[in-house]
């Protein structure tokens, strides 16, 4: 179907929707959808607010985990099911505020002097939306404390973060975060920052705060070490949902940003989210056009392209959004679906440079969802040409590359925001939100649980344990041993693959003391230990 200029001005007249109370545009016009899509999903949509209604008002809405699912309530209180839920949401707000205040004001600090860094320790929910909001809403010259990120156990990247903090530690602030309180990335960013802070003469626990469930390792932990504060976690918000709970407010305060705003704009999205009016309704809109664009089933991937330096992390933290909630092998009737929807993105313009070539000509697979940001920047803008910002270019290149797609047929939403603030954070990040939940609705998944990313986590134990036992094997037998012949010793003859990889990274290590000696193939390398074990 080939539209000309003005026809697709009226459909853009059409499918464009203004939220002036949101600071928000939303424009379907490039998105193909048949006139009838709308009427025949209206049935459905309708039933996936009955049940968004149920999952606010505090119904069993993750039940495989027999939980009920609160975010909403962290940014209007007063929707919490019980009196005690809403006191507790409002008293970890002003205690974040307060604690803030302290550490600003130099009245809580470090060992060498007031906090001027956060070193966050965290991963996935833990870790995503607070880089976002950091990087989204941070400034190099306005922050109050600078923060850096640890989302891994790459002992390297453990290298490189505390390289750049050498010197610093005993002005930063370690938040370590973790809902569960025994994730083993986040448990092993700690004990490395605990090691750096000890070679540096540096008590941790009294630059240390913990984020985390009530009686968590992690928890008992901070408690037992005597450290600054522990901020709760509550059950009935997911990792990925708990950007405006403890787990993003602390550091954004802590940060200097606004963390009313943030909270502000998620509610004021809420309301505008909330109302079973589906035309009106940006987030039902979006979920739709996903049901739509890939049949209900995720057949094609979803491309964030925010034109915004500043957004760039928003695609990864909705990677984790969209995917770890819709990303499913059983519907909520435990029929195999094998459910997602693939997420990926960086920004424009830079992304035109890469993989657009591919959107553009090569396979169609896929729909974007272009971020639009009308302000360019606070103050005045040089002109690069005659009459020309650059902020002039990054809009044209934005249209332009919107433009050039649906010439070729390539679907796309676009969301216009006025400005990247606070506010507009809290609106996007409760937009999606939202919608994650409408969609799972409409093709009946449970948006929140993770049963993959847990089973990731027992699949490590697995390995750390077999890995345990050619150690101990080995400093008890200092002789030559194929990966098979340690199989067979350790009582793991099903295991050869991995007794092999763990002797080939052990042996890459040398201060683990295993020598590897070359054969003729993964079968004839040999792997002795160098020194008695303990
Ligand atoms: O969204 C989720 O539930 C996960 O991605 C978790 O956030 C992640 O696994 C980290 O878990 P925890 O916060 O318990 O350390």
């Amino acid at each position: 179907m080939s539209l000309s200029k003005k026809q697709l001005w009226r459909r853009f007249q059409q499918h464009y929707s203004e939220y002036p109370d949101l600071g928000l545009a939303l424009d379907l016009s490039r998105m193909r959808f048949p006139d009838e899509f709308f009427p025949l999903m209206e049935p459905r949509i309708q039933q996936a607010f009955v049940e968004m209604a149920a999952l606010e008002r505090g119904a069993i809405a993750n039940p495989d985990e027999n939980r009920r699912v609160g975010h909403y309530w962290l940014r209007n209180p007063a929707l919490a099911p019980s009196p005690d839920l809403t006191h507790a949401i409002e008293q970890t707000v002003a205690d974040i505020k307060s604690f803030a205040a302290e550490v600003h004001a130099g009245r809580i600090h470090g060992a060498t002097g007031p906090f001027k860094y956060i070193l966050l320790i965290g991963i996935g929910g833990s870790a995503l939306g607070p880089q976002f909001v950091a990087h989204a809403l941070g400034h190099p010259h306005k922050d109050k404390l600078t923060p850096f990120f640890s989302d891994n156990t790459d002992p390297d990247g453990f290298d490189r973060l505390l390289a750049q903090l050498d010197g610093r530690l005993g002005q930063t602030l370690c938040i370590v975060v973790s809902k569960s309180g025994g994730t083993k990335e986040t448990r092993n960013g700690m004990v490395e920052a605990e090691a750096a802070f000890k070679k540096a003469g540096l008590n941790f626990s009294q630059h240390a705060v913990a984020i985390t469930r009530e009686s968590s390792a992690l928890d008992d932990f901070a408690r037992q070490n005597g450290w600054l504060r522990r901020f709760p976690m509550w059950d009935w918000v997911g990792g990925r949902t708990s950007e405006l709970s403890a787990v993003g407010l602390l550091p954004a305060a802590l940060q200097g940003i606004d963390i009313n705003g943030l909270l502000d704009g998620a509610r004021a999205c809420d309301i505008v989210t909330r109302q079973p009016n589906t035309r009106s309704n940006p987030a039902a809109l979006m979920a739709l056009m996903w049901y739509y664009s890939g049949n209900g089933k995720g057949d094609k991937n979803l491309i964030i392209l925010p034109y915004k330096d500043r957004l760039e992390l928003f695609s990864r933290y909705l990677q984790q959004l969209i995917m770890e909630s819709l990303g499913k092998e059983l519907d909520r009737d435990k029929k195999v679906v094998n459910q997602g929807l693939t997420v990926f993105g960086n920004k424009g313009a830079t992304d035109q440079h890469s993989y657009i070539q591919q959107l553009r000509e090569g396979l169609s697979n896929f729909f974007v969802t272009f971020i639009e940001v009308l302000k360019d920047r606070d103050g005045h803008s040089i002109e690069v040409e005659p009459s020309v910002t650059s902020g002039d270019y990054l809009s044209g290149f934005m249209l332009g590359t919107r433009e050039a797609l649906f010439d070729k047929n390539r679907e796309s939403i676009t969301l216009t925001l006025r400005e990247v603030s606070p506010f507009s954070v809290g609106v996007l990040i409760a937009l999606f939100e939202r919608a994650v939940g409408l969609y799972a609705s409409l093709i009946n998944v449970n948006a929140y649980h993770q049963p993959g990313v847990e089973a990731g986590k027992k699949a490590a134990s697995t390995v750390i344990e077999i890995q345990r036992k050619i150690l101990s094997f080995l400093s008890t037998h200092p002789t030559d041993f194929t990966a098979d012949q340690l199989a067979e010793a350790i009582g793991q003859p099903d295991d050869v693959e991995t007794v092999f990889k763990i002797c080939e990274h052990l042996s890459a290590n040398p201060s683990r003391s295993l020598i590897k000696k070359s054969g003729s193939g993964p079968a004839n390398h040999t792997y002795c230990m160098t020194k008695p074990g303990p």
